[in-house]
């Protein structure tokens, strides 16, 4: 009986164990991809919904089109886009981002497709648009991405900051509202 009782009590105690080992892994991972998000893109900010309506004018966006978003945060974008009937994939590098837009994407009933991984890593030879909504500091490694993998006739818009050396096709710009490059490949 008592070594009944000792035996549950030493499982509860490795149960904790476990629990605090998960949870300490957890927050290393949060922090780990955290910091490389703010190295190789841009720290989570998001693109507010009605500059996405924009985005999706501008883009041109429809059924026909496979949409990437690098970096898609919360994956408010890509839903949208996939609402359009878009073939959607937003790729994402923190980890509680990820897990933000996989809910996001879930509880909106969306067929976007959120990815956990490098967008540097990714191949964008089937793009047809590609979101950027990242720093000036990544653009000239980026652009030597875009240039060598992206298929005549792809677009690629851009938040705020225009790339440098690309002529954009459009340039939506509002007062009051980040201004968005366009710019077919
Ligand atoms: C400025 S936010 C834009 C979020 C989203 N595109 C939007 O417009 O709402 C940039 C995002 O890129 C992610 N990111 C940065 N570097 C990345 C990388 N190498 N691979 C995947 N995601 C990355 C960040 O975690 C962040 O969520």
């Amino acid at each position: 009986m008592c070594r009944k009782a000792w035996g549950f009590k030493s499982l509860l105690r490795h149960h904790k164990v476990f629990m605090l080992i998960f949870f300490l892994i957890f927050i290393l991972a949060i922090a780990v991809t955290t910091t490389y998000a703010l190295f190789s893109g841009i720290g989570w900010v998001p693109t507010r919904q009605a500059d996405i309506d924009r985005f999706l004018r501008l883009a041109d966006v429809g059924s026909k089109e496979k949409v990437y978003d690098l970096g898609c945060g919360d994956g408010r974008l890509v839903i949208s886009a996939s609402k359009l009937g878009a073939e959607a994939i937003g790729l994402e590098i923190s980890i509680l981002l990820y897990i933000g837009a996989v809910l996001r994407k879930f509880f909106s009933g969306s067929k976007a497709k959120i990815k956990f991984g490098d967008f540097w890593r990714v191949d964008l030879r089937q793009a047809d648009v590609v979101y950027l909504f990242l720093i000036p500091r990544v653009y000239s490694r980026l652009k030597n991405k875009l240039e060598k993998e992206l298929k005549p006739g792809a677009k690629v818009v851009v938040l705020v900051w225009p790339i440098p050396g690309w002529q954009p096709s459009v340039v939506d710009k509002i007062i009051g509202r980040p201004t968005l490059y366009l710019y077919v490949r």
